[in-house]
């Protein structure tokens, strides 16, 4: 095996990565060595459907002996799949070049027979050979036989590893020291006899268990986890799609000892996988370890929340042994995911669309900001049960109090003699109005729906117009806070140009993105512009600190928002 490439310096200082078994082909061995090739043209035996066994709380997985504690350190599998050999071996050298320790290549993605003399040329690390069929998410489209064949000739040729699925592995022969992963991958589901699949494949000759099937709760993740908690011999199993991104990061807390990974973000190989970049600079996963403590995001949709980026990096820069991870959760499923999910030990959330109404009711303690507004943004654990907060309204009001314009006779900046006109009568919105109400000379709330405007203008004892009347109420102050202009839906504008007056103060709460045609417009005609940005570090930052109780890096955090929102793709400092 040739020497592996210095990595590039790791945003995550972490321990020495462990290599796995290091395995080295036997020159001049021929495919008969690892059985007979007729044997290849009658496809084995597919193992009989198990019978359906009762939920995992009663499965019959054996309890199996302690499992021997993870490697200091797991490592990420980056997975290459390209039509052309020369791009394979670009980016074989490539994710090397970027630190990469363990490579799957996927044979099926090659539009010509793999060359394997090629492919294995200047092999920077372990590498991992796999023939995925259509109905395993792969591209095979040659025979079965052909695909063993294939599978053979790649574990003569110098793969460490080979990938044979769970009812083909008995009908390929342990050759030399290449290592052997048993895998199960169910594109449809995460079928109620996952635990009886697992067990036989526990029997079976393998050095590795793999098992990828697909979320339709977020609680199939805590079945995946278990198995990996419980398995016999290393494992890897975890749920495909947005549903299952937790346990691609906490199998390494159970003893998993690697994820996989995409070579970028680009390449689709399968549902939910994360990139290399990201498992390595946002989650940090060579770090994740059994002492790990969780904390999350949930939301639905939650792939684009930029809230993982920023905790991670706050953790990271504190030193905090914990992971934030990204829980997509359905409308209305948020009591049955808390219940579930205890089993996690899991710290703390933040909570968005659309479970902030319901976070408060299911909370055992409200903060003030809570009872007012009945909505939260944060739920942190404690031994009595789940608490609940709202640092969007404690956020919204200290990112403009920080951010008001000087005035030009010098007199001190205050709110106090702010009117505001308040856009919206969401979640956003109410959590404005309430931190407001009591420190603006006066507030006028508008919405599209104009009962929910009169009803949050009572609560917070002011005015209401209605939608269309928004443009005739006098302000210094305007506040956007619906979704008009936000992504994708860039030309768009709560508010017609021309009320935008030289010395008006505007804040615009959306910020992706962080230039909408609201700020853009404000700013050509003279207004003072406040974006969303700051708000959202801001309520970012008073999470952190309910979660951990030490004080957030409020301008790392700015940062690294700041870098991810531009435009510009900007290289992030090793
Ligand atoms: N900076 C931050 O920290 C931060 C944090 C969270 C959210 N935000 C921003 O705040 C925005 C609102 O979030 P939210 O949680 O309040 O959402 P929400 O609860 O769904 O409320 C959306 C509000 O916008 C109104 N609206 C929606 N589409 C509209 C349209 N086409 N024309 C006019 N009004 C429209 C809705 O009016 P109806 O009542 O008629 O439906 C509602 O009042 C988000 O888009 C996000 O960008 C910022």
């Amino acid at each position: 095996m040739s020497e592996q490439p210095a990595p590039s310096p790791d945003p995550c200082p972490a321990p020495d990565p462990v290599p796995p078994p290091e395995a080295t082909a036997v020159p001049g061995a021929t495919l008969s060595d690892i059985g007979p090739l007729p044997q290849v043209s009658a496809p084995p035996e597919p193992i009989p459907p198990p019978p359906v066994v009762p939920p995992p709380e009663t499965t019959a997985l054996p309890e199996a002996p302690p499992v021997a504690p993870p490697p200091a350190g797991a490592q990420i599998c980056v997975v290459i799949g390209r039509t052309r050999h020369k791009m394979m071996q670009i980016e074989i050298q490539e994710a090397a070049k970027r630190g990469a320790t363990l490579i799957e290549l996927r044979l099926d993605f090659l539009a010509k027979a793999p060359d394997f003399k090629r492919l294995l040329a200047e092999k920077p690390c372990p590498m991992i050979a796999t023939v995925r069929r259509p109905e395993d998410g792969g591209r095979w489209a040659g025979s079965e036989s052909e695909r063993l064949m294939l599978l053979r000739q790649a574990i003569v040729a110098g793969f460490d590893w080979v990938d044979l699925e769970t009812d083909v592995i008995d009908s390929v022969r342990r050759y030399g020291n290449v290592k052997r992963i048993v895998s199960y991958h169910n594109l449809r589901e995460t079928p109620p006899e996952l635990e009886t699949i697992f067990q036989q494949m526990c029997g079976q000759d393998a050095d590795l268990l793999k098992v990828a099937v697909t979320a339709h709760d977020p609680a199939d993740n805590l079945r995946v986890l278990d198995l990996v908690r419980r398995a016999p011999k290393p494992t890897i199993a975890l749920c495909l799609g947005d549903l299952g991104m937790p346990s691609r990061i906490l199998g390494a807390r159970y003893g998993a000892p690697y994820t996989y990974a995409a070579f970028n973000k680009e390449r689709g190989l399968a549902p939910g996988l994360p990139s290399f970049e990201d498992l390595k600079k946002v989650y940090c996963y060579s770090q994740v370890n059994r002492e790990t403590a969780v904390y999350g995001v949930i939301g639905d949709p939650v792939a684009h929340s930029l809230s993982p980026l920023i905790h991670n990096k706050a953790l990271r820069e504190l030193g905090i042994n914990a992971v934030y991870l990204p829980f997509r959760v359905p409308r209305g499923e948020l009591p049955n995911f808390l219940k579930a999910f205890e089993q996690l030990g899991v710290g703390g959330y933040s909570v968005t669309i659309p479970h902030k109404e319901a976070a408060a009711t299911v909370a055992d303690r409200k903060d003030d900001a809570v009872t007012r507004i009945q909505a939260a943004n944060t739920l942190v654990w404690n031994e009595n049960g789940w608490s609940a907060s709202n640092t969007d309204a404690q956020a919204a009001l200290a990112s403009l109090e920080a951010n008001l314009p000087p005035t030009p006779d010098g007199t001190p900046v205050s709110l106090h003699n702010r009117s505001v006109l308040l856009l919206g009568a969401g979640g956003v919105a109410r959590a404005v109005a309430h931190a407001l109400a009591k420190n603006v000379a006066s507030l006028t709330i508008a919405n599209r729906t104009p009962e929910r405007a009169f009803k949050l203008a009572a609560e917070v004892d002011c005015r209401a117009v209605d939608w269309v009347a928004r443009h005739s109420v006098l302000c210094d102050l305007l506040i956007n806070c619906t979704p008009v202009g936000m992504h994708p839906n860039l030309d768009d504008s709560p508010i017609h140009h021309s009320f935008l007056k030289p010395g008006m103060m505007v804040f615009e709460t959306i910020y992706t993105p962080e230039t909408t045609l609201l700020v853009k417009e404000a700013r050509t005609r003279g207004c003072h512009v406040l974006t969303g940005v700051d708000m959202f570090v801001r309520q970012a930052a008073l999470q952190f600190t309910l979660f951990t109780g030490k004080e957030a890096p409020l301008e790392l955090m700015r940062t690294v928002v700041k870098r991810a929102l531009s435009p510009v793709v900007l290289r992030e400092e090793e």
